[in-house]
């Protein structure tokens, strides 16, 4: 092929590369150049993390070719900061808490950079316009809008973040430790790293979604150009199946086996590049016999349907009972049913898959963005046959999971090619790869039926969910029973059946996806609760408040809700927050028409069920050299504390390091900015368990809160001593150790820090805690140990000549217990009402004969900068008495009734009740409008 030589200049250096003529600028910048701050997010120039800018302009560098930039000066992320300074942007977006996972984070100050060079004082107009192509999962937008907007002098900064000095650490908007790292580039995501002599691998799929594999002929691909192994089901040598609750997915589907999805994987082909890797795809024959799929949950409970696994096609039935339901509705004064359907969609987070395996003496490490990174060390080991301590899992950055990356994607293949050929091996996937591959939300088909009194109170709810779980069990039966035991919703309802069935199909798996399976039954019950409010006659706030749960409320499961039900509050909150809103439910264009809607929801935290809640922290106080600026050259004077947290929990974007960061420094009087948080690395954090179910905060806050007052009481008895009085006198705040009482001056940190040195008292400490006991849902007792609760409103406007709908306000009024980082919760709120907000009105796989057909950023639709609504975050605090501080966790409830609460705004606006997700446009195409 020809090959050209480039030249450019990249941030003010001149460079000099060798190209081929399809080579892209992201390519020569990651590849050739090591520059690998500009991430690639979809490889189609459709997500935007890819852009930097080239001759003053923002460009998707993933679609530029290379030769396109030859003489062109080019602007990469690594270049803004200046002199140890951040750029005004990248300023901005830390304190304002616009960075979360950080994979978009690059490429949107690109763009703003891009948009303020040429434009100083821009608009909010200008900058959706701007920003409009560059996708962010996590944020909602609202904070990456403000921070540029601070950026340009348009807004106030905020005031300067606590130091960490002060005494009350817990409870302040901090930024997060990690976001510097974020918006310089200099964060480390999978697909960043590279080793010498490293290898590349891509992965054959099924080419049907179920059939009998009757031979793989790999000789010709063997031989292709740069191959170096091909690896089948032969080549595993120890467990054939992985999966995250039970064992039955392979590996790599062997000969004689069978394939039950368009993704199971056949063959692993491993070359000197990635382009030889798949090209070599091509050349492996596969024989099949094809065998009738079955497509919908429906399809797999038909008495004649094929049986898709051993046991049948039924993975879960949870069966939920309390009361007498029939004579309940037999009395009811109302009573609505209906059936409901929800989509498959997906996670859609920024950061594709990606895996790298190093081989090691007799083992193997594994960087790879996991959910649970102990699992998949499991899972590794268990199908390579390796001992546990040879394998290693290092957790880099994460650009988002939500309940996607739980599952394994190509650690296992990444891993065998390695130990294979001896060589480090990167396996990463493409976007299709991701959309299509990798366990999805569940669609669901429910039948709902409520009865009420004449007065508004709930007597009776009976509900059948059929969810198609797809091809492997994954998380599914959890999933599912989630979606029965919050069925009811967050009320009090004294007769209930519930009934969930998890259905093995020949589509994608369905796994976790934020609300882990909630969403699906709160859009049908808070559709009826809508539905019961307008035949009542009954404000619909008012229904909710009617029924709310309160202390003492006993849910469907048989738990009595004793604690820490914030409920009404959050009711209250909206309602008076809507009565602040502007009253603009007229637009001037008669083709238009506002309403608003609510919702309420309940979610539980930690995992539920018989087995522990376990999380372990490690926390260790130490003496560190302080910064060459500060180091005046003498021994001694330039120690400073630190403090070092290792934790097990994966962090995927949602905050955790900020979380522990802050109790570490609240429990020891460390600088918040000195505390170094280490985690999800197997070969050095205690194990975390899975980032899951809203529980980091509650379970690993926990153990780092405990190991922390452990390490402040050892140091305490030094420093005691050391005074002269009694260790419960001191106080450990501001980088101190005072006497509070007679309060007299006492040690710095590094004075008790090197006392308890000398003396050879513990300055480390480790803590596994447990959270309080659990059941299952058949057993009498507690299902979960806490819950957070949540009430939103949304002020929609439907343009019902078109049937588009734009949502105009969300106010979010969540109940968390205690917001640790305020900060970070409401960047929690925000991005989460607007995943509600696409599963509401543009999210949908649609699948084919089990392929996923829409695997690009163009079709399958993430919600973008311009549809994001004005979003009113409000925290409710009523605490929980076993959670850090009275903290419960947030990550998942916050998009959960947003759904609802729009498709009800529709209705209001246009009297079209939704009860298919996404949101039909056409069904909104009013030919006479009403009044
Ligand atoms: Fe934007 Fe995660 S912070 S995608």
């Amino acid at each position: 092929m020809d090959r050209q030589t480039i030249h450019l200049t990249v941030n003010g250096t001149p460079r000099q590369v060798e190209i081929e003529p399809r080579t892209m600028l992201l390519d020569v910048l990651r590849e050739d150049l090591g520059l690998t701050g500009t991430k690639n997010g979809c490889g189609q120039g459709h997500c935007g993390a890819c852009t930097v800018i080239m001759n003053g302009k923002a460009v998707r560098s993933c679609v530029t070719l290379a030769r396109r930039a030859d003489g062109a000066a080019i602007e990469t992320i690594e270049g803004l900061a200046q002199d140890g300074e951040l750029h005004p942007l990248q300023r901005a977006f830390v304190d304002q808490g616009a960075v979360q996972c950080g994979f978009c984070t690059p490429g949107m100050i690109m763009a703003a950079k891009a948009l303020l060079d040429a434009n100083p004082t821009p608009t909010e107009a200008d900058i959706e316009q701007a920003l409009k192509r560059n996708l962010c999962r996590c944020t909602g937008y609202a904070k990456i809008v403000e921070a540029i907007q601070v950026a340009a002098g348009q807004r106030s900064a905020p005031e300067a973040a606590p130091d960490g000095r002060q005494s009350a650490v817990v409870g302040q908007r901090m930024p997060r430790p990690d976001a510097v790292a974020k918006v310089t580039g200099a964060a480390i995501f999978a697909a960043d790293y590279r080793f010498p002599d490293m290898l590349y691998a891509r992965v054959l799929r099924s080419a049907h979604p179920h059939a009998r594999v009757l031979g793989i002929d790999t000789s010709l691909a063997g031989t292709a150009p740069g191959v170096v192994a091909v690896l089948t089901a032969v080549d595993v040598p120890g467990r054939p199946n992985h999966g995250v609750s039970r064992h039955d997915w392979p590996v790599l589907v062997a000969v004689g086996g069978v394939v039950r999805y368009r993704g199971d994987a056949l063959a692993v082909v491993v070359a000197e590049t990635e382009a030889q890797a798949e090209a070599a795809l091509e050349h492996i024959a596969v024989e099949y016999e094809p065998l009738p799929a079955i497509l919908s949950s429906e399809e797999a409970r038909r008495p004649d349907a094929p049986h898709l696994h051993p046991g049948g096609n039924l993975l879960k039935h949870t069966h939920v009972e309390r009361g007498d339901v029939d004579a309940a509705f037999k009395q009811a004064d109302v009573v609505i049913e209906q059936v409901y359907h929800t989509p498959a969609t997906d996670h859609a987070f920024l950061e594709p898959e990606a895996a790298v395996a190093v081989p090691t003496a007799g083992g193997v490490t594994v960087y790879a963005g996991s959910q649970i990174p102990f699992k998949d060390q499991a899972q590794i080991a268990a199908s390579l046959a390796l001992p546990l301590e040879k394998v290693r899992v290092v957790h880099p950055a994460v650009g988002g999971a939500f309940g996607g990356k739980e599952d394994i994607s190509g650690q296992i293949h990444a891993a065998l090619a390695a130990v294979v050929t001896g060589r480090p091996v990167k396996l990463v996937y493409t976007r299709s790869d991701s959309l299509r591959y990798h366990p999805k939300r569940h669609a669901t088909t429910i039948h709902y039926k409520t009865g009420a009194t004449r007065d508004g109170k709930l007597v009776a709810v009976a509900v059948e969910i059929l969810g198609d779980t797809g091809a492997y069990a994954s998380l599914g039966e959890f999933v599912m029973a989630r979606t029965a035991t919050h069925a009811a919703g967050p009320y009090d309802v004294p007769n209930v059946r519930l009934d969930s069935y998890a259905l093995f199909t020949n589509n994608p798996p369905a796994g976790a996806l934020r609300g882990f399976g909630v969403p699906q039954s709160c859009f049908a019950c808070e559709t009826q609760m809508d539905m019961l409010a307008e035949r009542l006659g009954l404000d619909p706030l008012e229904l909710r408040r009617r029924n709310s749960v309160r202390v003492g409320s006993t849910l469907p499961t048989g738990q009595v809700l004793r604690e820490s039900v914030g409920l009404l509050e959050t009711i209250e909150r909206v309602e008076q927050a809507m009565r602040a809103a502007p009253v603009d439910d007229r637009p001037a264009d008669p083709t238009r028409r506002r309403g608003w809607g609510v919702a309420c929801a309940f979610k539980n935290v930690g995992l539920g069920g018989p087995l522990p809640d376990s999380a372990g922290a490690d926390v260790e106080l130490t003496l560190r050299l302080g910064s060459p600026r500060l180091c005046s050259g003498q021994a001694g004077q330039a120690t400073e504390a630190q403090c070092i947290v290792r934790a097990g929990a994966a962090e995927n974007g949602q905050g955790l390091p900020a979380v522990l960061a802050q109790i570490a420094a609240q429990e020891l009087g460390v600088p918040y900015e000195r505390v170094q948080v280490i985690l999800a690395d197997t070969g050095q954090t205690p194990d975390g368990g899975a980032t899951t179910a809203s529980r980091q905060t509650f379970v690993t806050g926990n153990a780092a809160r405990q190991a922390a007052i452990r390490v402040r009481e050892s140091l305490a008895g030094a420093a005691a001593e050391e005074l002269g009085v009694s260790p419960d006198t001191l106080v450990f705040a501001n980088g101190q150790v005072y006497v509070s009482s007679p309060r007299a001056a006492g040690l710095t940190l590094e004075q008790a820090i090197a006392l308890a040195h000398r003396e050879g008292r513990a300055t480390r400490e480790q803590v596994v805690y447990t959270a309080p006991p659990t059941v299952d849902v058949e057993t009498p007792g507690d299902t979960h140990f806490a819950y957070g609760y949540g009430t939103q409103a949304a002020q929609v406007e439907v343009d019902v000549e078109t049937g588009q709908v734009r949502v105009l306000h969300v106010i979010a009024a969540h109940d968390v217990g205690k917001a640790i980082n305020p900060l970070g919760v409401e960047g929690q709120l925000e991005g989460g009402v607007l995943m509600g907000l696409g599963y509401a009105l543009t999210e949908e796989l649609e699948l084919d004969n089990g392929l996923v057909l829409n695997d690009t950023f163009a079709r399958y639709k993430v919600p973008s900068i311009d549809q994001r609504p004005r979003i009113t975050p409000i925290i409710v605090e009523d605490p929980a008495a076993a959670g850090p501080y009275g903290a419960k966790g947030v990550g998942e409830i916050t998009s959960i009734p947003t759904t609802a609460a729009i498709t009800n705004a529709i209705y209001a606006a246009t009297g079209v009740r939704t009860t298919r997700l996404p949101v039909a446009l056409d069904d909104l195409h009013l030919s006479d409008p009403p009044d």
